[in-house]
């Protein structure tokens, strides 16, 4: 079988495991040739591919990126481009294709199977909200940056007596910033799942300076929205340029400078914002990140072979399975209660969501 294999949208560590495991099993167990289509849908679009052979994939395991590299571009928003795409598909011979990415590129994804070409999917979002998996490859790389980079400012928070701000990123969902901010012992920890209010954030980082302590450290997801102060206003979110990318996504930062610039001003603490940004999304992935991303390679060839078309790769407690796309696309997938009362159990009162 011809198989071709794309990852779109915003990269995680771990693609390139991904993309070769599902080269090295597909050619030793199932006797498949790849092609790599580049830059995500725009290499379909427009024809731009690379060999995917067992040379082409030696030596990527432990490297960040992908080697096919990435865009946020989207098929659906241009006159015919899904019939372009299905059109240049036929014309390379492509049987079917491993579509590597998010909702938004595997709405693409399932465009294409709505249309009656083979696909399969596989979830990858360093925000870990996707619907249907418990846990996307990247993640665990991207809260093992943030959690040390909250351990390096709090020494440097100590030795100032201030309150630093570390902005994560997490666009829809706190998973990072839940993660992280346990992990790093952070005093609060603000996501997008409820409107934060800054009084209240306030008010505790007080009484926490009441009781003896003399500085502070507060986690916040980029996409976290800040309540309105009356009833009439609308939560609204920090970003740092103009217009939506070709998904409606607005270009989400700054959420860390405006929630220290609003704490030093109600508790008189000097106070600094750290965005860690794409720090988070580069460089090699973590051992089980590796791991969960072989899986996943693994995993989607698995049901190219079982002729799963429409599916995506999910992780259903320690197992790899299937899950039909529409599933996997419906919503995106909070930060769980459990967890949120981990945080707040940590807590004298509940600032955090
Ligand atoms: O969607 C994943 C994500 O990393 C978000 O957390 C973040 O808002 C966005 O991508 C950043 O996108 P870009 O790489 O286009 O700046």
């Amino acid at each position: 079988m011809k198989i071709g294999i794309l990852t779109g949208g915003g990269d995680c560590p771990g693609l390139n495991a991904v993309i070769r495991a599902a080269v090295r099993k597909g050619i030793f167990h199932y006797n498949d040739q790849f092609v790599g289509f580049l830059e995500g849908w725009r290499g379909v679009l427009e024809k731009k591919t690379m060999p995917l052979d067992l040379n082409a994939v030696a030596g990527i395991l432990p490297r960040g990126g992908t080697i096919l590299r990435t865009s946020r571009t989207n098929p659906a928003k241009r006159d015919g481009g899904l019939e372009q795409c299905l059109a240049n598909l036929k014309e390379l011979g492509v049987d079917a294709m491993i579509c590597i990415g998010g909702d938004d590129t595997n709405s693409v994804t399932y465009k294409l199977h709505q249309r009656g070409f083979k696909v399969v999917g596989v979830p990858k979002t360093i925000d870990n909200d996707l619907s249907g998996t418990d846990q996307c490859f990247g993640f665990d790389t991207a809260v093992s940056i943030a959690t040390e980079a909250i351990d390096r400012v709090h020494s440097t928070a100590e030795a100032h007596n201030r309150v630093i701000v570390v902005e994560v990123m997490g666009r829809d969902s706190g998973w990072i910033a839940v993660y992280s901010g346990i992990a790093g012992g952070a005093d609060v920890i603000i996501i997008p799942e409820r409107p934060f209010n800054l009084r209240e954030i306030s008010q505790t980082l007080k009484r926490r300076h009441e009781r003896g302590r003399y500085f502070s450290i507060v986690v916040v997801a980029e996409g976290a929205k800040m309540a309105p102060d009356d009833a009439s206003g609308e939560a609204s979110l920090v970003t740092t340029a103009e217009g939506k990318d070709e998904f409606g996504h607005v270009r989400l930062g700054g959420i860390g400078n405006v929630v220290a610039a609003g704490i030093e001003k109600l508790t008189g603490y000097e106070t600094r914002a750290v965005i860690l940004g794409h720090t988070q999304r580069g460089g090699s992935p973590t051992p089980f990140d590796r791991v969960l991303a072989t899986r996943y390679g693994l995993g989607a060839i698995d049901l190219v072979h079982q002729n799963a078309w429409g599916q995506i790769v999910a992780l259903k407690g320690q197992q790899i399975t299937g899950i039909p796309l529409e599933e996997a696309l419906k919503e995106n997938r909070k930060v769980s209660k459990d967890l949120i009362d981990a945080a707040l159990g940590l807590q004298d009162t509940p600032p955090i969501v």
